[in-house]
This record gives structure tokens, C-alpha cells and sequence, in this order.
């Protein structure tokens, strides 16, 4: 291919990757282009739960392998971990809550690891993660977990019902505000004596390659996701959730105000940390 030709394809592809449009040449001609304007109808509240509803839902049909892929397979160590770190429960009968469970990945770790659970409640906002845990739920398991389909910041879960509490991977998408409100609901729906463990994928700012970690995230899968997957930017909002959420610090001082005696923990370099604890 010539070397103009090549430059020219070049500039295409490079116009529809930025600006998600077709090249025309008038754009390279100054006195034709437009003045920028603002457009309103693109600012979002990406902590509006819709919003995050739809973003899982267009995700639901990739997420499991993409998650798995996109962290290098970080992501099953990290719940294997989290459900790892939950403290110590009666060695009686227990149940408890996946909140924001998505496909239901934590559920073999659970059950697997903590023998005395009886019984699951999953809960998430997203019908279309739900419909695919629903079609993972394997015959040995149907008994014991029950799905339901809410807003966990707005649930109807009965008040010092859960012995046990987890929650992997969902709580980047929380606002501050949302945070201490989930903290709220997470007391509330425990017993006394419960406990819980969260785990999230985070910044680990300080980390010598933090700078990489950053640029795979704002980066790179953002352009596998364009070219490869053809998505429409949904899992690329994982860099800007969790560049916003930092660490699980906020959260684990939201539990701690509430009263609960509460641990933080970093995992890999602080690249997901977690907060374990339990309600006195
Ligand atoms: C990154 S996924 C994690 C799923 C799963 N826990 C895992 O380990 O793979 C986050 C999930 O949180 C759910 N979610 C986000 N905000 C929610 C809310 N306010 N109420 C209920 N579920 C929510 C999403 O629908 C999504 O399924």
C-alpha cells in the first residue's frame, strides 16, 4: 500500500475510534468545522441505578468470560478470597445474601467453602445478569438459592435476617452517598452476631505500576471492547468506576460508623480490596 494511502487509512481509523463517526475530509479543513458545543443529552448519572441496570444488562450475555479474561483470571482468585476472609459463622445451619450477584459466580465458592449454608439470596437489579444466573443455577444448587430481582438500595429484605453477607464486584458502581446507604442496609439486614465480606476491584495508587494498571484499564480494554467484542463501551466504564471509587476505605468507614467491628484488606497489590466484619 502506498505510504499516502496508508497515512489516509490511518486518519479514518483514527476518526472513528475517537470521535465514533465516519471520516469526512471537510474536518481537516479549519474554517468548516463546527464550534464545539455541549451536549446535554450525553451527561449521564453513572451512579443512576438505571443506568447501571442497563449497563448489565447489554453486558449479561459476555460478562463472565470477558471478567475473566480482562483480569487475567484475578477475578475467581478474588472471590475465592473474599468468601475466604468472611469470619468465622456458627457451625449451626446458616443463610444469608449475595447482594449485587450477578451471574451468581460466588455461589460455588459459598457453598463449597462454608458447608453449613443452607440457603442463598441473591439479589441484583439487572434482569438480563439475572436470566443468566438463573440458567447457571446447576440442578445440586436450585434448592438453595432464591433470586431476586431489586434495587438493593431500595430492598424489601427483612430486617436482622441474614447470618452471612457478601458482595463481589459491586460496589464500584455505588456513589459515596450510595455507599453509606448500602452500609445502612447491609446493618440492618444482619443479625446480630453476622458478618460479612466485600471485595472490589480498586486503584492501587502508589503501586509502582500503577501507571500501567491505569492505562490497561482506560486504555486498552476500552479498545478491545470496541474492536474485538464490537461493544458499545459498557465494560469500558469499569476504569472510570473504579478510577471514582478508589478503594474499599470509604466503605469499610461507612460499616464502621454504623457499628460494626470491620477490617479493611488489600489484595495483589491493593488492585482489589475488601472489608470484612461483623455486627456486634
Ligand atoms: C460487576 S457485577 C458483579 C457480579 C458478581 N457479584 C460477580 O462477582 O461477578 C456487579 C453487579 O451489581 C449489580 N448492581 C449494581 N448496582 C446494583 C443495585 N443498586 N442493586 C442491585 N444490584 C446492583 C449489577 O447489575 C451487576 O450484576
Amino acid at each position: 500500500m502506498p505510504a499516502a494511502t496508508t497515512l489516509d487509512w490511518i486518519v479514518r481509523r483514527l476518526h472513528r475510534i475517537v470521535l465514533d463517526q465516519p471520516f469526512h475530509p471537510s474536518a481537516l479543513d479549519r474554517s468548516k468545522r463546527k464550534p464545539p458545543t455541549m451536549d446535554t443529552k450525553c451527561i449521564q448519572d453513572i451512579y443512576d441505578p438505571q443506568f447501571v441496570k442497563g449497563v448489565f444488562d447489554r453486558c449479561s450475555s459476555r460478562y463472565r468470560y470477558w471478567s475473566q479474561i480482562a483480569s487475567f483470571g484475578f477475578v475467581f482468585l478474588w472471590r475465592r478470597q473474599c468468601v475466604d476472609r468472611m469470619p468465622a459463622m456458627p457451625s449451626t445451619e446458616v443463610t444469608g445474601l449475595d447482594v449485587m450477584a450477578g451471574t451468581g459466580e460466588a455461589w460455588p465458592y459459598l457453598l463449597r467453602r462454608r458447608e453449613n449454608i443452607t440457603s442463598i439470596t441473591a439479589v441484583d437489579i439487572s434482569s438480563g445478569m439475572i436470566r443468566r444466573a438463573i440458567e447457571r443455577l446447576h440442578r445440586s444448587r436450585i434448592d438453595k438459592i432464591k433470586v431476586i430481582e431489586a434495587d438493593v438500595l431500595q430492598n424489601t429484605l427483612p430486617a436482622a435476617s441474614a447470618d452471612f453477607v457478601v458482595c463481589t464486584f459491586g460496589l464500584k458502581t455505588l456513589s459515596s452517598a450510595q455507599q453509606r446507604l448500602f452500609a445502612k442496609e447491609l446493618v440492618r439486614v444482619l443479625k446480630r452476631g453476622g458478618v460479612l465480606s466485600l471485595i472490589e476491584a480498586s486503584d492501587p495508587k502508589g503501586w509502582v505500576l500503577h501507571g500501567l494498571y491505569r492505562f490497561y484499564l482506560d486504555r486498552v480494554l476500552p479498545l478491545v471492547e470496541k474492536f474485538v467484542l464490537r461493544g458499545a463501551q459498557d465494560f469500558a466504564m469499569i476504569g472510570v468506576y473504579t478510577r471514582n471509587f478508589g478503594d474499599c476505605r470509604f466503605m469499610a468507614q461507612c460499616l464502621a460508623e454504623e457499628g460494626l467491628d470491620v477490617e479493611f484488606k488489600a489484595f495483589f497489590f491493593g488492585c482489589a480490596t475488601g472489608v470484612v466484619g461483623r455486627k456486634p
